[in-house]
Order: structure tokens, then C-alpha cells, then sequence
């Protein structure tokens, strides 16, 4: 009899991602391009586990039971179109290739026209959680083919992290959704840790805070209402040793951030559909902005770094940052909240945003506490906008946003980078602003372009001839 599933790619995240399908009782088959992964596949697994490596994919294909369930982690772009190529001629009609890397949605919605036109199904599916939520329990973020859905949704709940003894995954809606949906994860992944780099250096230079007392600010944060993934791990990351001198780890790695592309993409999107989510943005750009360390470094020297001022009462400045990440946290997810709902319209994707939320709750890279309160507003408010206009969450921004305030006012008069923070604070400011400064603007671009403007006294579209009605 055939083997349930089969996995392409045996990197780290594929053999994971095999061995917790194989622990949850299904059979499974894996292929990889190198010899070595295949080979070694045996070796980390239980004797429970009924799995199987082949050495070409025409033994992989036939291992298969049908309709066909073959899962793809390979690295996003050309690697995907390549395994595509190869194995469609070995296929059957109705087998399903299911795409779980982080593929540009664009690029699956391309491939999801060509598997149909050869009878083949083609899903693209999000997993968050890095290697150890691959093996454990991800957050899987499925969408497209809904018959082809319905066929992995067991598996797909039996794997998945388990939130209140709920599974972390759901179906993230039509065609390309579900990789539209990780990608905007991973866009609020870079805001979260811009924003949490940014309140490290606030309190390691700003209050002198060493890395054990770092330690011990995250771990207190951690166990209240911040309590999430990326705070937990900065807390343990300010603990470890380096193994090559006797200094912390984190004191001796360059300041330069890599990126795979998903934020970019994220970027992209909301500047092509038009929604603002600047702290995204400049999560992307700081890291861009990072990579210049020869010109930061000239720069340095010729503006000295700014003496800083240390708060009077440190005590309280550790809380009022704390209070400004978390709501500035909170706005990130807005941001990125708001993409979705407007990429669901622009892309009839039919994105339930109260099942992302609920889903990315558990396993994923963005997990915290704070998605329980999102979760509870979408559950009473299905047609929320923004989350910004939930009664609880208001309530909730409102008890911080004056730390936030404080906290940047603090980074920009010492003169320490907090892009993040800052573009937190000005997009509430102005999407909370009744009268923005943007009659101004239309009457510019009236002014030299006989653009025109609309007035809000009367309907209709107005152009004035402005220099002669001045002179
Ligand atoms: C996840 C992550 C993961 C992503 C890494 C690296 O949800 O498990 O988002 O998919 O690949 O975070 O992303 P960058 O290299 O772009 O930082």
C-alpha cells in the first residue's frame, strides 16, 4: 500500500515538518536532490514512524498512494518552478502538490493555472514556527483548492500547534491567500523585532542596562501581558554564552540584518494596494539601512554620537518602554491586519481574519498573548476595519500610548535610532487625526498641476486658477 504523503526537500524544515507528519501516524515518503539528506533521514527517526526515503522521484512518485499528497520545501522561486517541471510528467490527475515555503503568492497563483491545465491540483500553504515549530507544531496558514483542502485538513490539524486544544491552522481563503496571509506574518515578524531592537538599545544605552539585567526586564515581561515568542527568545538570547571568547554572544555578532524578501514583499503589496503600514516599512528599511556599516561608520565620526541624558527615574523608564513595545507591538498587527482585509477585497481571496488571528495564536513566529484580545474582537466584530476601532483594544491603547509618546521623545532627544517606535506613534497620531494637514497638498497639487480637490462644503470636483485670484 502506498505511503500517505510525500515531502520534496529535506532541508531542516522538510525532515521536521516529515517527522511530525510521520509522529502523528501518517506514512510518508521524502525526496531531496542530495543523496546525503535522503540517506540520513533514517537516522533521527523513531522505529514508529513509517517513513521512506527515495533516491529519485520516480520511486517517490510510485511509493505514493493516489490521489497524490506531495509537499514541497524548497527554497521559494526558481527551485519551486524546477521541482514543478520534474514532476509533473510523473503525475496523475487529481494528485496535489502542495507548496509550504515562503513562495511570492503571485508566483503561486501562476502555478496553480499550470498544475490545472494538467489536471493537477497546486496549493500554496504558509508554515510558521522555524525548525522546532516545524517539528513540534507550526502554524500552518492553508488556502486555495478547497477540495484538495479538504483532504489535508486532517493531517494538517493533527501537526499544527494547539491553542486551548485548538489546532492552529484553518482554511486562509481562495487562490493564493495563504501565502499572502504568511507573507503579511512574516511583514509584522520584522515590525515586532525592529520594535524590540529598538527597546533593547533604549535600555542598554539609554539605561545602562547590562545583558543580565536585560535578561531579567524580558523575563518580567514575558510573564505578563507582553508575553510572546519573540520576547521569550530575546530574553534567553541576552543569557547565552559565545563558545570563541568569554563575552555574551549577542555583544559579539555584526550589526548587519540579512532578509529573505517576504517583508519587502509585504512593503511592496501595501504601497501596489494602497494601505499604510509605515512601521512595516521601516522594519524593512532599517534592515537595508543596517547592511551600510562602512558609511554608518563614517558617519558616525564625522556627527558624533549624541551624549545621552539617562532617565531620572530608571525604574519607571523600564516600564514606559516596556508599555510603549507593547503598543507599538499592537500597531504593527494593526498594520498588518488592515493589508489583509484590503488584499482580500483587491484579490477576492475571502481572508477570515478572526481565523488568522486565532491560528497565528499559537506555533508561529508571532505568537503572544496579545492575538487572545485581536481574537475576542473579531470573534464579536467580524466586519472590524481596523483594530485600532475595537472598543477593548482602544481602551487598551489608550493606557499606553502615553509611554509610547514619552519613550520616543526620550530616543529622539538622546539622539538613538527608534524608526520603529516613532512610525508606531505617527501612524496612530494620524489615523486617529480628524483634519489632516492634506488640504494643503491637494491645494498644491492644484496649484501647479490643475489636479483639482474636493471641498467640504459642497460636492463636485473644484480647480481654482490660483495665482490670479492672489494677485
Ligand atoms: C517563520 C519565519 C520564517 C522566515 C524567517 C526568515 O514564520 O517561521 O517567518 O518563515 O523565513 O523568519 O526571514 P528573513 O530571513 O527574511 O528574516
Amino acid at each position: 500500500e502506498g505511503y500517505n504523503y510525500g515531502m520534496i526537500g529535506l532541508g531542516v524544515m522538510g525532515r521536521n515538518l516529515l517527522y511530525n507528519i510521520a509522529d502523528n501516524g501518517f506514512s510518508i515518503a521524502g525526496f531531496d536532490l542530495d543523496e546525503e539528506k535522503v540517506n540520513q533521514l533514517h537516522s533521527n527517526a523513531t522505529s514508529e514512524m513509517k517513513i521512506k526515503g527515495t533516491g529519485s522521484l520516480e520511486e517517490f512518485v510510485a511509493a505514493l498512494e493516489t490521489p497524490r499528497k506531495i509537499i514541497l520545501m524548497v527554497p521559494a522561486g526558481k527551485p519551486v518552478d524546477a521541482v514543478l517541471d520534474n514532476i509533473s510528467p510523473l503525475l496523475s490527475k487529481g494528485d496535489i502538490v502542495i507548496d509550504a515555503g515562503n513562495s511570492y503568492f503571485q508566483d503561486t497563483n501562476r502555478r496553480i493555472a499550470d498544475m490545472a491545465s494538467k489536471n493537477l491540483h497546486f496549493m500554496g500553504i504558509g508554515v510558521s514556527g522555524g525548525e522546532k515549530g516545524a517539528r513540534t507544531g507550526p502554524s500552518i496558514m492553508p488556502g486555495g483548492d478547497a477540495e484538495a483542502f479538504s483532504l489535508l485538513k486532517p493531517m494538517l490539524e493533527a501537526i499544527s500547534a494547539k491553542v486551548d486544544g485548538e489546532p492552529c491552522t484553518a482554511y486562509m481563503g481562495k487562490g493564493s491567500a495563504g501565502n499572502y496571509v504568511k507573507m503579511v506574518h512574516n511583514g509584522i515578524e520584522y515590525a515586532i523585532m525592529q520594535l524590540i531592537s529598538e527597546a533593547y538599545d533604549l535600555l542598554k544605552r539609554g539605561a545602562s542596562l547590562n545583558n543580565d539585567e536585560l535578561y531579567e526586564v524580558f523575563k518580567d515581561w514575558n510573564n505578563g501581558e507582553m508575553n510572546s515568542f519573540l520576547i521569550e527568545i530575546t530574553r534567553d538570547i541576552f543569557k547565552q554564552k559565545d563558545t570563541l571568547t568569554d563575552h555574551d554572544l549577542l555583544d559579539q555578532i555584526l550589526d548587519k540584518a540579512g532578509a529573505k524578501g517576504t517583508g519587502k514583499w509585504t512593503s511592496e503589496q501595501a504601497m501596489e494596494i494602497g494601505v499604510s503600514i509605515p512601521t512595516i516599512d521601516i522594519a524593512v528599511t532599517s534592515r537595508i539601512l543596517s547592511a551600510y556599516k562602512e558609511e554608518r561608520i563614517l558617519a558616525s565620526e564625522i556627527y558624533a554620537e549624541k551624549e545621552i541624558t539617562s532617565p531620572e527615574d530608571k525604574e519607571l523608564f523600564i516600564r514606559e518602554v516596556g508599555d510603549a513595545l507593547y503598543l507599538a507591538t499592537l500597531i504593527s498587527y494593526a498594520q498588518g491586519l488592515a493589508l489583509l482585509i484590503k488584499a482580500s477585497e483587491e484579490y477576492q481571496f475571502e481572508i477570515p481574519l478572526k481565523d488568522v488571528v486565532k491560528i497565528w495564536r499559537g506555533g508561529c513566529i508571532i505568537r503572544s498573548l496579545l492575538l487572545e484580545k485581536f481574537y475576542a474582537a473579531y470573534t464579536e466584530n467580524p466586519g472590524l476595519t481596523n483594530i485600532l476601532l475595537d472598543k477593548e483594544i482602544s481602551s487598551l491603547v489608550k493606557s499606553k500610548i502615553n509611554a509610547l509618546r514619552k519613550t520616543s521623545s526620550f530616543a529622539v532627544l538622546n539622539g538613538i535610532p527608534s524608526l520603529g517606535l516613532q512610525t508606531a506613534l505617527g501612524y496612530f497620531d494620524a489615523y486617529t487625526t480628524k483634519s489632516l494637514p492634506v488640504n494643503l497638498i491637494q491645494a498644491q497639487r492644484d496649484y501647479f498641476g490643475a489636479h483639482t480637490y474636493q471641498r467640504i462644503d459642497r460636492e463636485g470636483v473644484f480647480h481654482t486658477s490660483w495665482n490670479s485670484t492672489n494677485q
